[in-house]
Parts: C-alpha cells; structure tokens; sequence
C-alpha cells in the first residue's frame, strides 16, 4: 500500500479519539477554555446526559470574528505567545480541543468580543467548517455541542446510561470549580438544575482561604470543612496550601483525595502515596482520608505536557514535592493534637438520635509468636500502681495529681475530671463546659502505642542476623532501586547487599518481624519504591506490629479502673500527641458540650 498523508478530517478524528472519550472529556476542554477566557460565570447544560447536547456559556474575554475562523482550526492557540512549552500558565495550550471536539459533533461557536458590539457564529459538523456568520450574544461565547461521537460511531457504543455521564460531567465540574472559588458554576441536565456553586461573594475574595473552604465546603461537604485542618507551607519556591480531614473523618476510597497544580485538577499516584504515608500512623490501611491539596509552582517545575487530557504532570523534583506534602500533613495532625476528636461530637449526637452503630471493634492483626508476651511483659497493664508506674502504663507525674473529691470543684483539665466509669469500659468526665466521654482501652493502646514509637525512635530497631542469609531474585531496575536505598532500609533494621545484577541478599531482619517471609516483604518494598519512591511497607509492619502489641498491652476494656487511674489516663491522653483518636482512626473520646446535651432534651 502506498504512503500517504491523511486529510485533515481524519487526523482531527484521531486527535479526538485521545482527547474527547465521552461528554465529560468535551465539557472539560469547554470549560477549561471558559476558564482561560477571565469568565467569572459558566453554566453548563446538558441533555440527555451531554450525548444528544453539551452547551458551555461564559462571560469571558470572547472571540472576534477572525479569531473564531482560527479558533477551530488544528494547532491554533492564543494560549502560547512565545512558542515556550516550559513556560504555560493557562489550562489550555496546544490548539486541540476545539478541532478534535468539531470532528467528532455538530460543533456550534457564538461569541462576541468585550468591548464588541457585534456577536459571530460558526458551525463544525463532522470535520467541515461552515462560514463565520453575524448572530446575537451577549459578551462572552456560547460553545453548543450536538450529538456527539455521531461522526465516530464505534465511540458512540461505548458511552454508558446517561446517569453515568452525567456523574463524570459533575466531577470534572467539581474538580474545576473547586481550583476556581471566584467562577460561579451551574450544571443543568434535561432541565433540571444538578450543581449551583456560586461564586465566593466578593467581600471573601479579600481571604482566598475563607474562599477556597466555602467552595470546598461547597463540592466536598460541609463535614469536610468542619473536619478540616489548614495547610499552608513554602518550600524552595514551591507552595501547598490547602485542608486535609481529619484521620476520624475517613472513607473506604481514596477517591476524596484532590491534588491541583498551578490551578489544574490532576490525578497524581504521587498524591495517594504521600497521604498515606502521613496518615499511616491514624487510619488503618483500608481507609483514606480527604484531603483537598494545591501546589503552586514555578511554570518550569512542572511538565503539563505529558498526558493527553492533560490529567497528569510531571515534577521536575518529585521528592521535593512528596516530601513537602508528607511533611506538612504530618505537622498539621500533629498540631491538632488530642483534640482530633471533638468534632466527632457531632456524629454522636445524631447517632443518639438514629444512625446505626459503629463497625464493632477488632485488633488489628496477630502477633507474631512470642511478642505478646513481650508485650504483655513491658506493657502490661497492672493492677499494683507502683509496677505500673514502672511499666511506663500510669504516667508519674499524672499520677501523683490528687483526684479530685467527687463533689469537687469542675476540673479545668480539657478532658476534665473523671467522675466515674461505666460498663467496665467507659470513663466519664466532667468538664467545665460539657461531658467527656472516653473508650478506655482505645485511648490506652493510643498512649502505649506513641510511647512504643518514641522508645523505638529513641534507641533504634533491634536487628536479628539471619544463619543462612536469604537471597531474592528480582528484576534488575528493581534490585538497584533496593541497593540505592541501602542505609536507609538499614536504619529501619533491614540489612542488604547487592547479589549480582537480578537479585540481592538478605543479611539482618527487625527483630520485631521475625524471619517470617523474607522476600515476600522485600518483593513488596520494591514495588513500593517503584510506585511512591519510598519503602512504606516496612515502616507500617512495624508500626503495625506496636499497634497491635500496644493492643494487647492495654487496659482491657471490661477491668475496673480506680479514680487515680482513670485521672492519669485522662493526664496522659491530653499529653501525648495523636491521643484523640486510636490506631484505626476511630476517636478514642467523645465531647458532648452542656449545649448539646441541653439540645437533646430540648431544653434549647
Ligand atoms: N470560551 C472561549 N472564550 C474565548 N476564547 C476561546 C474560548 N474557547 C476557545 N477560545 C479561543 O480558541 C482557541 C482554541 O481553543 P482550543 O480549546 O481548541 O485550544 P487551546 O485552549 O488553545 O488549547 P487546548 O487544545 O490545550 O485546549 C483558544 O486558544 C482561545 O483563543
Ligand atoms: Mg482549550
């Protein structure tokens, strides 16, 4: 067969097949354009889930009639002046969606230029371009997208059930509004109003943060914003600022997870790493926190030109931008402290009125043979207080505070004074301005469990030579990603060396693991090393491991506690950082304040 060049039709056809997948994909590249115009209003309205009609409006800068002629022809742009890919500051830049939208619908344009008084409109059908027409707009453009994929209809048969399209087009609003607090943004399908987001009144404008949580309240829910800690940090030129939930606030996905990059919405893995890396020590590793993150970097910092819908980026210094957001995840849990958990309060009292109980409690995993021993050993709770205080369970200082009398004075402690326990597993304590409520034994594995991490920070992990060292196969790329790492996995008691080019050898284990199953974890390590750059695994065997020897070491639910018990317990809870929820990220407390409860009896 000879070579030839394809025609224009095609070419755009093909273009389209990376970019334009379904409605949501065309309503992407509209609204991005609205968004790249200066709009401060986009309304999208759609029919019949965007299949038979897709109908972007906006009160942006609008386009001459010359300009529109150019605007649908393949690779013409506005968005890049000086030919410059390192340096894009618009969502838009290759001069694609337009042409490739035109070939695959019955594309029609209306706008009229600021400052114009006459408005012009075209027509796209399948690849042929009408003429430029006089027609009637208001300023701003109107894109009208009809019977997609009409032209293509091999796409057409995958679209699936207008709901379902719509879905997607309400997330790829979401995304972009949620970047964009001063657009207001309305979604219609079939003439019913799906999303109002208005815009952040003006007067808010002044704190881009107040307005950024409104619209995050807005898409997100307003338990997010109510659950939510700020963020805001700088790190060589690099800025993340955002809010990310608390660890009692969690899901089963990570769906609720959102990373923006210089005002785009991209879907990063390097982002789900990272919060799990800060979160891990809160949330068991099947549920997620939200978090709604936003980085702003230089222009050249960032590849936006490596996916096609321009989904992706890429770093110039990935572990910059990782570690940046572990790191200020970390500080900002850390600095919420044991009050991670007042704000469960809420959820609490609308279960006293009708949702269902909470999943019932597990320990986490079983120990390795051995250890509970050890656990129970050091950290086992006693009945005699000077063995206790020994075993580091009862905190001496705490301990030495008298309990209050019980007609006392109200304690002005945050967690109060207790004042008795119930069920041989509550303690209930009186604060000044409410009632606290606290799951012994969660709270008391909390307590063990940091105190254990501290000791293992303090003096280091234990190692345990292995009588036959164990070698690993594995792929080449792989093997050095582990080798690079060497020291680094040493510290965490993990000792390997470099056996040749496929595989490496084992030589020392945290003695904490045991000789379980050798390559299985280092198998795993590599894959994580592949997937987020760092060795997550290990870290959380271990800490899963003084998870659940922190258990098993714990105060029991169901074992009576005497008032100077429960006082030190409560003590050390409002001392120890992360007291407020346990290792699976339920609260280890709840706070009901005198308020609340006054609302319950309806004496409110
Ligand atoms: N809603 C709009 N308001 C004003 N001008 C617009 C609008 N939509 C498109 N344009 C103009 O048409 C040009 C082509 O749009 P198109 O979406 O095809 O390409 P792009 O946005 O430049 O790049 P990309 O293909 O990456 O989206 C834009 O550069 C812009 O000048
Ligand atoms: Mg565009």
């Amino acid at each position: 067969m000879p070579i030839r060049v394809l025609p224009p039709t095609v070419v755009n056809r093909i273009a389209a097949g990376e970019v334009i997948e379904r409605p949501a994909s065309a309503v992407k590249e509209l609204v991005e354009n609205a968004i790249d115009a200066g709009a401060t209003r986009i309304d999208v309205t759609l029919r019949d889930g965007g299949r038979t009609l897709i109908s972007v409006s906006d009160d942006g800068c609008g386009m001459s009639g010359e300009e529109l002629a150019l605007a649908v022809e393949r690779h013409a742009t506005s968005k890049l002046p000086g030919d410059d890919l390192t340096h894009i500051a618009t969502l838009g830049f290759r001069g694609e969606a337009l042409p490739s939208i035109g070939a695959v619908g019955r594309l029609a344009i209306t706008s009229r230029q600021a400052g114009s008084d006459s408005a012009w409109t075209l027509t796209v059908e399948g690849g042929a371009k009408g003429a430029v027409q006089p027609a009637a707009l208001g300023p701003g453009t109107r894109v009208e997208l009809r019977d997609l994929f009409y032209a293509t209809p091999a796409r057409l048969k995958f679209l699936k059930a207008a709901r379902t399209e719509l879905d997607h087009v309400e997330d790829v609003i979401n995304r972009l509004a949620m970047a964009h607090p001063a657009i207001g943004f309305t979604l219609t399908d079939d003439a019913r109003p799906v999303l109002r987001l208005g815009a952040a009144a003006t007067d808010l404008l002044a704190d881009a943060a107040a307005a950024r949580l409104a619209r995050l309240a807005q898409v997100m829910g307003r338990d997010f914003a109510d659950n939510a800690l700020p963020l805001d940090v700088v790190r060589e030129g690099v800025r993340l600022s955002g809010h990310i939930g608390l660890p009692t606030l969690n899901r089963a996905t990570a769906a609720q997870q959102y990373l923006f990059v210089n005002g785009r919405p991209v879907r990063d893995r390097l982002l789900h790493g990272a919060v799990r890396g800060a979160y891990q020590d809160f949330l068991a590793r099947d549920r997620h926190p939200l978090v709604a993150l936003f980085l702003e970097l230089p222009a050249e910092a960032v590849d936006v030109n490596v996916h096609p819908a321009k989904a992706e980026v890429r770093f110039r210094d990935a572990g910059l931008v990782r570690g940046l957001i572990v790191g200020a995840c970390k500080h900002a849990l850390a600095e919420a402290g044991h009050r991670a958990a007042t704000t469960v309060a809420t959820a609490a009292l609308g279960s006293f009125r009708s949702l269902p109980p909470p999943s019932p409690w597990r320990p986490s995993a079983t120990l390795p043979r051995g250890f509970a021993e050890l656990a129970a050993s050091v950290y086992a709770p006693q009945d005699d207080p000077q063995t206790a205080e020994l075993a580091g369970v009862v905190a001496p200082a705490a301990r030495a505070a008298a309990p209050e009398p019980a007609s006392g004075g109200v304690s002005e402690y945050p967690l109060g004074a207790a004042r008795a326990q119930l069920h041989a597993t509550y303690i209930v304590a009186q604060t000044v301005d409410g009632i606290v409520i606290v799951d012994q034994h969660a709270a008391h594995e909390r307590l063990v469990y940091e105190r254990m991490k501290e000791a293992l920070a303090a003096r280091g992990i234990a190692r345990q030579a292995l009588l036959i060292p164990e070698i690993v196969e594995l792929e080449s790329a792989a093997a050095e990603r582990l080798t690079a790492r060497r020291d680094e996995l040493a510290e965490l008691g993990l000792v390997i060396e470099a056996f040749g080019p496929g595989a490496i050898v084992v030589r020392e284990v945290p003695a904490l693991l045991g000789i379980a199953d050798v390559k299985g974890l280092v198998r795993d390590l590599a894959d994580e090393l592949a997937e987020f750059g760092q060795a997550l695994s290990l870290k959380e065997r271990l800490e899963e491991i003084c998870g659940t020897m922190a258990c098993h070491g714990s105060v029991r639910a169901g074992r009576q506690l005497t008032a100077a018990e429960m006082n030190a317990l409560l003590r050390e809870m409002e001392a120890t950082p992360h007291s407020g929820q346990c290792n699976h990220g339920r609260p280890t407390y709840v706070e009901l304040k005198l308020a609340d409860i006054e609302r319950l009896f309806g004496r409110r």
